[in-house]
């Protein structure tokens, strides 16, 4: 069949992320520019607006997203009563949805009130996942702190208190690094959805239900299943040569676009090595550095973002089921940035099926089949 997975076909034109090369830009910025220098607020700016922002616009995005982290009080609500098993990306899925029901300027198309619901969807996020993971553990959701920076915000709503320098300058690096990524499955959703245009809540909602998937955002958990599922160093050589013998995925490696490497993966294998040092305990690093040898020189596959994310969680107490939800709290800029773009100049997007089902069939009365 044609176009299995819509590989190598170029979908639309954009100007906000590309890969060009194996080299992963964001409005021509590289990202290895960005995850050494820029915060998290600077590269939403710069997806946005589509340059980097003076010191007063940094601080008027800052202040904005503070402003608006709030969640309306009947979404705190119905967060309280969804079943505690809920999966967080179903839940997240779920209340990105109701916001928009509580949002007055959900249905105005304008770009400005777009820029305005892009904000909140970006500043409620953060507290619909910290909000979900307090009522199931029984605990108090905090509310957001004003004079937090995004990272910051997010980690203090999660465990309470005010986090560690160390912990939110690698957090803050995992956000620039999972902030955009061209057209992605994810904002492919976002873009297809809204280029009927419906609003960007749905645009979002169908996002997250892509992301979701254990081929994309959802890769990240199944990495640290497996290295909870291997349990030692002595144990890893078996386990993969045994995955790898039965054909069986090694979660966190391969790329349909990358094929010599993702960018992104050094950054967060660094990240994941100094905050082994810093917890004091490199056991998950040095089993994600025995399975990226063992992958690499057995099937030439290299770590994607997903690999090294999970032992940076880890080890930054995030529980597993919420590796990708913080993946959709970084991407939502990105799908943000893409649906503006769709919209400024917006075509709907119908492909076409090649057909290859059966053809000239007789129908058959049912009393007869
Ligand atoms: N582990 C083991 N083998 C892998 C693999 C992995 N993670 N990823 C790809 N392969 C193998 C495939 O089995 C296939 O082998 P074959 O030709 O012998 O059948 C070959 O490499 C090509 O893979 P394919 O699945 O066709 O590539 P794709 O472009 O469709 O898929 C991914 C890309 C990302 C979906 C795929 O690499 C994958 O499933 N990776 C694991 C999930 C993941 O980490 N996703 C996050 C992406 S950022």
């Amino acid at each position: 069949m044609s176009g299995q997975g819509l590989e190598g076909i170029v979908a639309t034109s954009s100007e906000i992320s590309s890969i060009i090369d194996g080299v992963l830009t964001y409005r021509g910025y590289n990202i290895d520019d960005l995850a050494n220098h820029a915060s998290f607020e600077e590269v939403i700016y710069l997806l946005w607006y589509g340059k980097l922002p003076t010191d007063s616009e940094l601080e008027e995005l800052g202040k904005e997203l503070a402003k608006q982290a709030d969640l309306p009080e009947e979404v705190s609500t119905l967060l309280k009563r969804l079943p505690k098993d809920s999966s967080p990306m179903e839940v997240l899925r779920t209340a990105v949805s109701a916001i928009a029901l509580y949002d007055k300027e959900s249905g105005d198309m304008s770009k400005e009130a777009n820029i305005r619901k892009a904000t909140r969807i970006t500043a409620q996020i953060p507290t619909i996942v910290t909000t979900f993971e307090r009522n199931r553990k029984g605990l108090e959701p905090i509310t957001p702190d004003s004079t937090l920076s995004f990272a910051e915000n997010f980690l203090y709503m999660l465990n309470g208190t005010k986090p560690d320098p160390v912990a939110v300058k690698a957090f803050d690096q995992a956000l620039v690094l999972h902030a955009d990524h061209e057209l992605n499955a994810s904002t492919f959703a976002a873009r297809v959805t809204v280029a009927t245009l419906s609003d960007i809540y749905s645009g979002v909602t169908s996002a997250i239900g892509a992301l979701k998937g254990p081929l994309h955002g959802g890769a990240n958990e199944q990495v640290m299943a497996m290295l909870e599922d291997i349990g030692t160093p002595e144990k890893t050589e078996n386990y993969i040569d045994n995955a790898l013998d039965n054909k069986v995925k090694i979660m966190g490696f391969g790329h349909r676009v990358y094929k010599d490497g993702d960018p992104r993966a050094k950054h967060l294998q660094a990240m994941s090595k100094n905050l082994a040092k810093i917890v004091g305990d490199s056991k998950w690093y040095d089993m994600s550095v025995q399975i990226d040898n063992m992958v690499v020189s057995k099937k030439g596959l290299k770590p994607n973002v997903d690999f090294y994310s999970a032992s940076v969680y880890t080890y930054l107490g995030i529980p597993r089921d919420l590796f990708t939800p913080i993946f959709a709290i970084s991407r939502a800029s990105g799908w943000a940035a893409h649906i503006l773009e769709q919209y400024s100049n917006n075509r709907l997007i119908r492909p076409r099926a090649e057909y290859i089902g059966n053809s000239h069939m007789k129908y058959v009365p049912i009393e007869e089949r």
